[in-house]
C-alpha cells in the first residue's frame, strides 16, 4: 500500500506571501493523503469522505487519526552539524568563541568513523526537534559531509550540506588551500549535488578565515554548478565586522568582498547579517539571496539585534535558523520565540504565523525549493510533523484558554521545545515517534525509518 491517508488538523502556508497572517491554509478537521512520498491530496476531511471510495480514486488501507496539529517540516537554514557536542559553551563572544571551542572541536572530524556517529546524531536530533531540511555546515574534512550526507540518505531527508573552506586565522590541522579546497568541493558536488534528496553548498566559512585566493575559488565553484547552494556568514559581531575592513580594505563593505567574487546570487545563504549598511540591504534584496536569522545564537553569542522589519521592507529574503553550537536549541520553535524577543527589543512584534511562515514556505521560498518542501500542497515531498498540544502541562492549560487559533499558535511557538513534536514523517514514512527509540541503526543498511504505522 503506498498510499497513505492522515486525518487531524493542519495548518500550512501554501504559497509565497508577504502577509502569511492573511495566507493560511487551516483544516480544522483535514485530510493528507501521501502517495509515494509525495502529497497526493490535501483538504477537509467531510468532503474527502463523502465520496464513494471508488470515487476517491485513492487506493489506501486504514486512516491514521492525528490528535495533534500536522505542519510541514520546518526548515532550519544555517546549523553546524558538528558542533551539536559544544553547543552551551560559556562565556565567549564570536572571535574568541570560535578559536576556543570551535576549532578544537572541528578537529575530530578527520576521524570518519567520528564524524559517521555524529553525523546520524545530529540528523535524529534534528527530526525530533521537527526540522526535516537543514543547509549545514559539515567541517573542513571531505569525509565529514559524505557522513552527513550518507545518513540523510539512509533516511531519505532532504538535506543541504556542504564542506567548510578556510586557508588561515585557525589551526594549521583545519586549513585547506584554494587549491584544494576547489578540488575537493567539486568531487563532492559531483558525488551528492542532486543525488537523491542531497543538495551542495559551496561553504567558505567566512571571509576572514578565506584568503581571496580561496574565496576566488569558491566564486569559480559558484559560477560552475549555478544551480548549488553557497552559505556563509555575514555581518555578526561588530569585532569580525572591523576586522573584514582591515583584511580587504579595497571592499566598500562586508557584503562587497562576498560580492567580488561572485557569492552573492539566488541560492546564497548568508548567517546573521546583524550590523549591515544601507547599500548591503539593498544589493542583498537585487540578489535574490537568503538572510539566516539566528535568535538564539545572536543572542548567546550578544552578537547584536537582527532587524528583521528593515530586512523584510527592503524585500530580502529571511528564514529562521538555529546556528547550532551558537545557538542554543535545535528547535526552531525555540528560535521563533527569541526571534519574538529580538523583535520586542526593537519596539516590533512578530507575528507568529509570520514566524511558522519564516520557518517553512518562506524558507523554503527563499531558497528556491518551494515546489519540493515548506508547504502541504498536492506534489510537494512528504516531510511533515505532528505537534503534541498536551505536550507539558503548561502548554495544554494556555492553549484551553486560548480563543484564537493566531493566540494557540503564539503559545505554541514561545512555550514549545522539542516535547512538542509528537511525529516526524519524511517522504511519507514515519521517522521519528516521541518516546519511541529514533532510527534505529542497522549495520547493514545504515539508518533506518521506523515503518508506518508500526506505533
Ligand atoms: N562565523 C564563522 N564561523 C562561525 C561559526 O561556526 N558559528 C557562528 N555563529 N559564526 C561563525
Ligand atoms: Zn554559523
Amino acid at each position: 500500500m503506498t498510499q497513505q491517508v492522515h486525518r487531524g488538523s493542519i495548518l500550512h502556508f501554501p504559497k509565497t506571501t508577504s502577509d502569511p497572517a492573511a495566507n493560511y491554509q487551516y483544516f480544522n478537521d483535514g485530510v493528507l493523503v501521501t502517495e509515494n512520498g509525495r502529497i497526493r491530496h490535501l483538504g477537509e476531511a467531510s468532503e474527502f469522505f463523502k465520496l464513494p471510495a471508488n470515487q476517491q480514486r485513492l487506493n489506501y488501507g486504514g486512516v491514521e487519526m492525528h490528535k495533534g496539529l500536522i505542519i510541514p517540516g520546518m526548515i532550519d537554514s544555517h546549523v553546524h552539524f558538528p558542533q551539536i557536542e559544544m553547543i552551551a559553551s560559556y562565556g565567549k563572544q564570536l572571535l574568541d568563541w570560535l578559536n576556543e571551542y570551535t576549532f578544537p572541536t572541528e578537529q575530530q572530524f578527520a576521524n570518519q568513523a567520528y564524524a559517521d556517529a555524529q553525523a546520524e546524531f545530529f540528523l535524529n536530533q534534528l527530526l525530533s526537534h521537527g526540522t526535516t531540511t537543514a543547509s549545514v555546515f559539515a567541517t573542513v574534512h571531505p569525509q565529514s559531509v559524505n557522513a552527513f550526507f550518507c545518513a540523510a540518505e539512509s533516511l531519505q531527508a532532504r538535506m543541504i550540506c556542504g564542506k567548510v573552506m578556510m586557508d588561515r586565522f585557525c589551526p594549521e590541522t583545519l586549513q585547506d588551500t584554494p587549491e584544494s579546497a576547489y578540488r575537493d568541493s567539486k568531487a563532492l558536488i559531483e558525488r551528492w549535488h542532486n543525488q537523491g534528496r542531497a543538495m551542495y553548498a559551496i561553504t567558505p566559512r567566512f571571509a576572514p578565515t578565506s584568503t581571496p585566493e580561496q574565496l576566488a575559488k569558491a566564486g569559480q565553484l559558484a559560477n560552475e554548478h549555478p544551480d548549488t547552494f553557497i552559505q556563509t556568514h555575514l555581518s555578526e559581531n561588530l569585532g569580525e565586522v572591523a576586522w573584514i575592513k582591515e583584511l580587504y580594505p579595497e571592499h566598500s563593505d562586508y557584503l562587497g568582498v562576498y560580492e567580488a567574487y561572485d557569492l552573492v546570487r539566488e541560492r546564497a545563504l548568508f548567517g546573521h547579517a546583524i550590523h549591515l549598511e544601507d547599500r548591503e540591504y539593498r544589493s542583498l534584496a537585487q540578489s535574490g539571496a537568503t538572510i539566516s536569522f539566528c535568535p538564539s545564537s545572536n543572542l548567546f553569542l550578544g552578537s547584536g539585534l537582527f532587524n528583521f522589519d528593515r530586512a523584510k521592507a527592503e524585500g530580502i529574503h529571511v528564514s529562521i535558523a538555529s546556528d547550532v553550537g551558537a545557538g542554543t536549541d535545535l528547535s526552531l520553535f525555540a528560535n521563533q520565540a527569541d526571534a519574538y524577543k529580538i523583535c520586542q527589543l526593537q519596539n516590533s512584534s512578530l507575528d507568529p504565523f509570520e514566524s511558522l511562515y519564516l520557518s517553512t514556505q518562506g524558507a523554503a521560498a527563499g531558497m528556491g525549493i518551494d515546489h519540493l518542501v515548506g508547504n502541504l500542497n498536492p506534489g510537494s515531498e512528504a516531510d511533515f510533523v505532528e505537534l503534541d498540544f498536551m505536550a507539558s502541562p503548561i502548554l495544554q492549560q494556555r492553549l484551553l484558554r486560548c480563543k484564537t487559533l493566531r493566540e494557540q499558535l503564539f503559545a505554541i511557538i514561545t512555550l514549545s521545545d522539542d516535547r512538542v513534536i509528537e511525529r516526524t514523517y519524511l517522504c511519507g514514512n514515519l521517522v521519528y515517534k516521541k518516546g519511541s527509540k529514533v532510527c534505529g541503526h542497522n549495520s547493514t543498511s545504515g539508518l533506518r525509518y521506523l515503518s508506518n504505522g508500526s506505533m
